[in-house]
């Protein structure tokens, strides 16, 4: 079996969980229970998968029109509660702190620009959308940093933590004296569905009439409660959920060349399913990163209904694919099992996916789209970014900044500001390069260190379609 990252995983028999579960002594009996509750991985029929129907993925446009005054928008956004996921820890970037504690913009985080874009709705339609923010023992310091916010409802609850297990043994990596918080990880943002519930704040936002939560990304800031239309934030997606009993709604985006890999919902024996990379026999992997057959990109932008999360969790309905992963912790293979929130729309009734603008999934998964997040290309404006009307390229630029940059404490470190690249179309760096403040990058622009020798840009340069190779200051 073939892991995300093309290595050879074992097969994750049924039994798994149940035999590492009883070599641990787990936290709390909730967290074991749920760990030994992970489901087998379904194996995909090819020969089942099918392309959705137009009534399962619906462009945004085709959407009949939401009420446009204040009062009746204000009722609509009255029923929604807004989930932010913040329990994984960016370990692709290899974060040492929650990933939504990273400046964006002027002192302010994504956590911040997050909670203000939500502040600045429930002010302008006078309604009351709370906040729920799920950490995980990773990033539970999140909790106190909220405390400061008092003009809007918070609620906070930690996700379950499960072992990592060692991959050649099949055992706890606790079990071989190991101790610390490297032993556990936050099994996926799947885990939303089940924590939610065990923390009793899905039954308090019942208690208050909420009907659906949308749940998104915390470092996600294209995310917005919806589109904006006419300066008035429109409540289509919702008032189509209401209306149409939707238990379920995952936005969707036409994938491009970069994100072959990503999940794409699929029609499969006559369901709407969230098909993953890991998911895909060896011999159609080619026909499944054909962005023309499979264009429909998970943005993890998902409008949930509270009653049936609860419904289906209390009738352990709530099936999801055990995504493998490899990962590696002081020099061990280890193995993490996850879920993810995406693969859940097979177990609702009436689920859809609904096209959406690609402005609307910022991701941040690595230190290149912290970068295009950070720059000039996106203007920041009440928690929300818009791309910069500056920019007249519609798709972003490509950049390639190399291993040195990897990490994200050394992205940050080498550059004393972020250059302005609104007319940039591509970057390769290689070496180890360090950015003074206030540098242009425009059309294509490559920048080579030579092997050994430090790099530095200084303040003020500027790069226009140049291709240079140095070993000192530029
Ligand atoms: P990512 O897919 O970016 O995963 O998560 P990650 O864990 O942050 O990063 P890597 O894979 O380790 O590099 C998308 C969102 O889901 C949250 C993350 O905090 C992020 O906001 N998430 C992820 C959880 O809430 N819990 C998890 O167990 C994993």
């Amino acid at each position: 079996r073939t892991a995300a990252s093309g290595a050879t995983v074992p097969s994750v028999a049924p039994t798994l969980s149940e035999m590492v579960a009883r070599k641990l002594s787990m936290d709390s009996d909730e967290d074991k229970d749920s760990f030994m509750h992970l489901e087998e991985k379904e194996m995909i029929d090819w020969n089942k998968v099918e392309r959705p129907t137009p009534e399962m993925v619906v462009p945004y446009d085709s959407l009949v029109q939401a009420p446009r005054d204040i009062p009746e928008i204000r009722n609509l956004l009255n029923k929604l509660a807004v989930l932010k996921l913040n329990g994984g820890l960016g370990t692709t970037m290899e974060c040492v702190a929650p990933k939504c504690t990273i400046e964006v913009r002027s002192g302010l985080t994504f956590l911040d620009l997050a909670i203000m874009q939500t502040e600045f709705l429930n002010k302008k339609y006078g309604c009351s959308v709370p906040i729920l923010l799920m950490n995980s023992f990773n990033t539970s310091l999140v909790n106190k940093i909220v405390e400061k916010y008092t003009n809007i409802e918070i609620h906070t609850f930690n996700q379950n933590k499960y072992p990592h297990i060692i991959t050649e043994k099949f055992l706890p990596l606790s079990s071989e004296g190991s101790t610390g918080s490297h032993c556990w990880y936050p099994p996926g943002h799947g885990d939303v569905f089940f924590s939610l519930c065990k923390s009793g704040i899905l039954d308090t936002m019942l208690s208050q009439g909420k009907e659906y939560v949308f749940i998104a990304s915390s470092e996600n800031l294209g995310a917005t409660v919806d589109i904006e239309i006419e300066s008035l934030t429109s409540t289509e997606i919702l008032n189509h959920l209401i209306h149409n009993k939707n238990e379920y709604c995952m936005e969707v985006t036409p994938k491009t060349s970069a994100d072959v890999k990503g999940g794409s919902l699929i029609c499969y024996e006559g369901r709407v399913k969230l098909l993953e990379i890991f998911q895909v026999p060896d011999e159609n992997v080619d026909e499944f990163q054909s962005i023309e057959n499979f264009n429909m990109l998970n943005t993890n932008n998902l409008r949930v209904n509270l009653k049936a999360i609860k419904r289906l969790v209390k009738a352990e309905a709530l099936k999801m694919e055990i995504i493998p992963n490899l990962k590696e912790v002081d020099g061990v293979k280890v193995l993490q099992l996850e879920k993810e929130a995406g693969s859940a729309i097979q177990c609702f009734e009436k689920a859809i996916g609904v096209t959406v603008p690609r402005s609307r999934f910022l991701a941040v998964k690595n230190t290149s789209d912290l970068f295009l997040i950070l720059s000039d290309l996106y203007i920041v404006m009440d928690g929300t970014v818009t791309r910069n009307p500056a920019r007249d390229n519609s798709t972003n630029p490509l950049i390639d900044l190399g291993s040195e940059f990897r990490k994200v404490d050394s992205f940050l470190d080498r550059f004393k500001s972020i250059p302005s690249i609104v007319a940039l179309d591509s970057l390769k760096i290689s070496g180890d390069v360090w950015f003074g403040s206030r540098i242009t990058l425009k059309g294509e622009v490559t920048i080579a260190a030579q092997l050994g020798l430090k790099l530095d840009i200084l303040d003020g340069s500027v790069f226009d379609n140049k291709h240079s190779t140095h070993s000192s200051g530029a």
